[in-house]
C-alpha cells in the first residue's frame, strides 16, 4: 500500500513509519511526505530516507479549500492510497477526506476520547490521571474524534513533568503507529458504519 505522510514538525512518527516500511515484510511504503511547515525537520528525514518530500505552506493559499485541493492533488499524483497524519497541525475538511474515504489515519498523544486537541500530555498531567497513552484513529472532520483503531497505555509516574510524560508517550507512539497502519492497510481493521471494525479476533 502506498502511504502519504503529512507532517508539521520533528517527524519522529514519520521516522517510525519509514523504519517499518524499510522492513521486507511490512505491507506499505511511503510514496510522499508533505509538510505544511517548510522548515520542518520531518522533510529532512524523508529526504534522508530517499522518499519524495515537499512543502506545501498553507499560509500561501488564500482559502483552506485551496490548500486542501493542492494537498489532495499532490497525494493523488504520487499514487497515495492511505494518508497518515503524523504531527500534522491542521484540521482537514470533508472535501479532502472524501478523496481518501476511510483511508486517513491520525496519531494523538492521549487515550482518546480523553484530552483531544493541543497539549494533550499537559491536559493529562493537570487532570491527574495515572494512566496516559496514545491513540491511532480514522480521521473525520472533528478534532481527534474519529473511530479508534488502536491504543497503547503508559503509566504517569510521580514527578513527571510534561517533557518526561511526552517522551514516554512518544516511545509508545513509535511502536503503535506502524502496527495500526499495518492493521488498516491489510484490512484487519476497517471503517464500517462509522466504527473501526476488526475482522480478526474479538473487537
Ligand atoms: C506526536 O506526539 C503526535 O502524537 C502529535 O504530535 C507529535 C508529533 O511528533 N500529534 P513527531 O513530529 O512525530 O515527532
Amino acid at each position: 500500500a502506498k502511504l502519504g505522510v503529512l507532517v508539521s514538525g520533528s517527524g519522529s512518527n514519520l521516522q517510525a513509519l519509514l523504519d517499518a516500511c524499510a522492513r521486507a515484510d511490512y505491507p506499505a511504503e511511503v510514496a510522499l511526505v508533505v509538510s505544511n511547515v517548510p522548515t520542518a525537520f520531518a522533510l529532512e528525514r524523508a529526504r534522508t530516507a530517499g522518499v519524495a518530500a515537499r512543502a506545501l505552506d498553507h499560509k500561501t493559499f488564500g482559502a483552506r479549500a485551496d490548500f486542501e485541493k493542492a494537498l489532495g492533488d499532490a497525494l493523488e499524483a504520487a499514487g497515495v492510497e492511505w494518508v497518515c497524519l503524523a504531527g500534522f497541525m491542521r484540521l482537514l475538511g470533508a472535501d479532502f477526506l472524501g478523496r481518501f474515504p476511510g483511508r486517513v489515519l491520525n496519531i494523538h498523544p492521549s487515550l482518546l476520547p480523553a484530552f483531544p486537541g493541543l497539549h494533550a500530555q499537559r491536559q493529562a498531567l493537570d487532570r491527574g490521571v495515572k494512566v496516559a497513552g496514545c491513540t491511532v484513529h480514522f480521521v473525520d472532520p472533528g478534532m481527534d474524534t474519529g473511530p479508534i483503531i488502536a491504543q497503547a497505555a503508559v503509566p504517569v509516574l510521580s514527578g513527571d513533568d510534561e517533557a518526561a510524560l511526552s517522551a514516554r508517550i512518544l516511545a509508545a507512539e513509535h511502536r503503535l503507529y506502524p502496527l495500526a497502519v499495518k492493521l488498516a492497510v491489510t484490512g484487519a481493521v476497517r471503517l464500517e458504519g462509522g466504527r473501526a471494525v476488526s475482522s480478526v479476533g474479538p473487537s
